[in-house]
């Protein structure tokens, strides 16, 4: 029997990492936060003076086998230095979208994801979960949320963190990050064929938690 994965695919700022990390709670499952490793890469790559760009394509996807990434709880190492807050700015998300329209990026990526999928089970959240790295995965999960809701709970986030933004500003940037997400010709973020369809605009966290966890039990 494949060890189960359920993946959780969406937008910018639609509760992923937060639904995901709360399913794999409740199940006593992996996690991964596809993301991260995109936010990791763009954050190797301008380390090493490399510019975010196609010229740049073959030279980034090279970092990737010597670059050591290790997650414990909330905090992200990259060679040994903690990247957490470093990698979480809106900026490393801009830029995270930006190599991850790199083909050879996402390819040096596969077998790290690959290699999360471990007993008892995987709860993986990103934009191709579903639709590419576990395409044979048991439940998938395309959550989507309003963009006025998702900017404003982004706003909430950086506000309570004490980060300065503005509501207009961070609408703009998220349309930007999914308008480029969702047109680039590799792994374009859609939602799988059987998908499961989540609009969580109006709902709790604990009620689309609830509700995934409801299509998890009756898949078994
Ligand atoms: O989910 P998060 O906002 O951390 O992802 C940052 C960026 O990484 C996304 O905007 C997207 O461009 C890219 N990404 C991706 N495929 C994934 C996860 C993230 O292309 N599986």
């Amino acid at each position: 029997q494949a060890i189960p994965v359920i993946c959780v695919d969406g937008p910018t700022a639609s509760g992923k990492g937060t639904l995901a990390g709360a399913v794999a709670q409740a199940l006593g499952y992996h996690l991964l936060d596809s993301g991260s490793l995109y936010r990791i890469t763009a954050l190797a790559a301008l380390q090493a003076g490399l510019a975010l760009e196609f010229a740049h394509e073959q030279a980034i996807a090279d970092l990737i086998p010597g670059l050591s990434i290790r997650f414990s709880q909330d905090q992200v190492f990259l060679n040994g230095v903690d990247v957490s807050e470093a990698i979480r700015t809106e900026e490393a998300g801009m830029n995270a979208s930006r190599v991850s329209a790199l083909p050879k990026v996402r390819l040096a990526l596969i077998a790290l994801q690959h290699s999360f999928r471990q007993l008892p089970g995987l709860v993986a959240d990103g934009r191709d979960m579903g639709t590419i790295i576990f395409p044979e995965a048991a439940l998938k999960v395309f959550l989507t949320a309003s963009a006025e809701k998702r900017a404003q709970r982004r706003y909430k986030q950086l506000i309570s963190k004490g980060i300065s933004a503005t509501l207009s500003g961070l609408r703009a940037d998220l349309e930007a990050r999914d308008a480029r997400d969702t047109s680039r010709s590799v792994a374009p973020l859609k939602p799988a064929q059987d998908a499961q369809l989540l609009d969580n605009s109006d709902l709790t966290v604990e009620e689309s938690v609830n509700l995934v966890l409801d299509w998890w039990q009756s898949k078994q």
